[in-house]
Formats: structure tokens, sequence, C-alpha cells
């Protein structure tokens, strides 16, 4: 694996590599990987010829100081992963190198009215700093293949309307959550979270998969009623939002086709987000 921290570098390393025809596939991250980052990596080794995995944690996708400064770090560790994987590349640059010029120039495209739905409403901020970042990395590695997890569904559909939007050539490769035994999405901010709690907020897939399986019984008002009601038993646990939308808007479905489940859930001071397509 060749570790980059230079933009320069890496950006010289790409060109040379596609001119010889390779297709490239980049898996953004903040890092402290699991089973879920690594299955972005396994497809992208399966689909292209080289993977590039990025280890960035974004200062400008935090609305909040504290989740920023208490974000987990372990870039040694997620360095040997990557290698264990056969990762090809991993760029791991400094807040300097991708802000040469600070963070504040960034006009984002207008992405229609994702933006202040679901993730968007709770995190002010946080969406426009996802497409900041993931702007300036493809500049960087202009790759051939984009993966991202649909475990942040919103994120994906306002990465891929950005990168139509800007006119890339990439393709996006949206790939399914990976789950701990009990349902759990395996996330970084796992890792705050106590052993006891995570063994009970497995009741947060279970709710959705409640949804998913009384679809077509139930009004979205009943079902919506009969999830929250499932997660409020989550001890410790509480519930931001928990919404029915269509896929395709992000907003109250106008038919029952075409429709996802998504909440937030607050356990033990640590936002956990999953989703459901219906
Ligand atoms: P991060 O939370 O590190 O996630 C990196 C990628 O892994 C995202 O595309 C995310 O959707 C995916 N992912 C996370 N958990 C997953 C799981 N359990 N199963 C499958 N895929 C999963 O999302 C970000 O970082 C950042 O916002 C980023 C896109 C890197 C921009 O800074």
């Amino acid at each position: 694996m060749i570790k980059f921290k230079s933009a320069y570098h890496l950006n010289k390393y790409i060109q040379k590599q596609k001119k010889l025809g390779k297709t490239v596939g980049f898996i953004p991250t903040m890092g402290t990987l699991h089973k879920g980052h690594l299955s972005l990596i396994q497809a992208a080794k399966n689909e292209c010829d080289i993977a590039v995995c990025s280890v960035f944690v974004n200062p400008t996708q935090f609305n909040n100081a504290v989740d920023l400064e208490k974000y987990p770090r372990n870039i040694d560790a997620d360095a040997i992963l990557l290698e264990n994987m056969a990762c090809d590349v991993l760029f791991n640059p400094s807040v300097k190198t991708i802000y040469p010029d600070g963070a504040d120039k960034f006009n984002a495209p207008e992405v229609g009215d994702m933006l202040d739905v679901l993730e968007g409403k709770h995190r002010p901020g946080h969406f426009q700093g996802v497409m900041q970042v993931i702007s300036l990395l493809l500049d960087i590695i202009d790759p051939t293949q984009l993966y991202m997890g649909l475990k942040d569904f919103q994120q994906f559909a306002i990465c891929s309307k950005m990168v139509e939007l800007q006119g890339r050539a990439v393709e996006m490769r949206g790939m399914p959550t990976v789950r701990e035994a009990n349902g759990l999405a395996m996330s970084s901010r796992n890792e705050r979270v106590s052993a006891a709690a995570k063994n009970r907020a497995g009741i947060i897939y279970e709710s959705l998969q409640l949804v998913k399986d009384n679809l077509g019984n139930y009004s979205i008002i009943e079902l919506k009623k009969m999830a929250k009601k499932h997660i409020n038993s989550l001890e410790g646990g509480e519930l931001e939002y928990f919404e029915i939308v269509s896929q395709k808007t992000l907003r109250e479905p106008e038919k029952n086709e075409g429709l996802i489940a998504l909440c937030a859930v607050w356990l033990e001071g640590i936002r956990l987000i999953d989703n459901i397509i219906l």
C-alpha cells in the first residue's frame, strides 16, 4: 500500500495510473475503520484496478465542536487494516493540505431541497461541509468510481446530485449497510457507546424492520407511531426523529412506493443513525 499525505503527489500518481488505462475506486472515510468501511474497500477492489481510501476527519462537517474533538482517531490501526485488505493507496492529509486557504471559500452547488430535511434539519451546515470535502477530494483523486455507504442515505443522495451537477465523470456506488449480529449498524461512533448499550441498541434496527414487515397493513402515520413506541423502549435512548419518506425527494411521499424509513437516536450522549429501504 502506498501512503500519501501530499495532494499533489497523489494527484500525479492517479493521473499516471489513469493514463495506463486503470480504473480507480475511491472510498472517502473519517477513519476508525470497521467492517462497514472495509466492505466498501472490498467492493472497490473487486470492481476497480486500484482502491484509494482517504482517512480525514473533516472539520467543516461537524456542527458541534465537542463532537469534532471527541471523534475517534486511530490512523495507525486504520493503516494496518487497509494493508491487510491489500488496499492500494491510503491518503491521510492534514487539514492544511485540504484547506490551504482556509475552509470558508466553498460555494455549495444547488442540490435542491434535500439539505434541510432529516439529518440536514438536525445538523445545520453538516452537508455543506460534506459536499465541500468530497468536492475537494474528487478534484485531487478524480476516481472512476466513488464508493459510499447507504447507511448515510441522505449523504449518498446529496453527493450523487452534487457530482451530477458538477458534471464529474464518476460512477456513484451506494453500498449496503454492514451490521452487528444484533442488527446495530456499524459506525465509528459506536466505539463511544458501552458494550451493554450496544447490545440494547439492536432495538433501533428492529424498529426499522417492524415498519418494513408491516408496510401495506397500516398507514404511514400508524407505522411511525409503532416504530417510535418500539425505539422508546430502548433504555437510555432518546429518539430524535423517525421518518418515512420518498427515497427520491426525502420528503413526504405522494404514493406508497419507493419509500425509506430513517431515524436518529441518542444513546449515552452519542448520536446514531440508521435506515431501511422499504
Ligand atoms: P465515515 O462515517 O467514516 O464513513 C465513510 C463511508 O463509510 C461512508 O460512505 C459511510 O456511509 C460508509 N459506512 C459507514 N458505516 C457503514 C456501515 N455500517 N456499512 C456500510 N458502509 C458504512 O461518512 C463519512 O465518513 C464522511 O461524511 C465522509 C463521506 C468521509 C466525508 O467526510
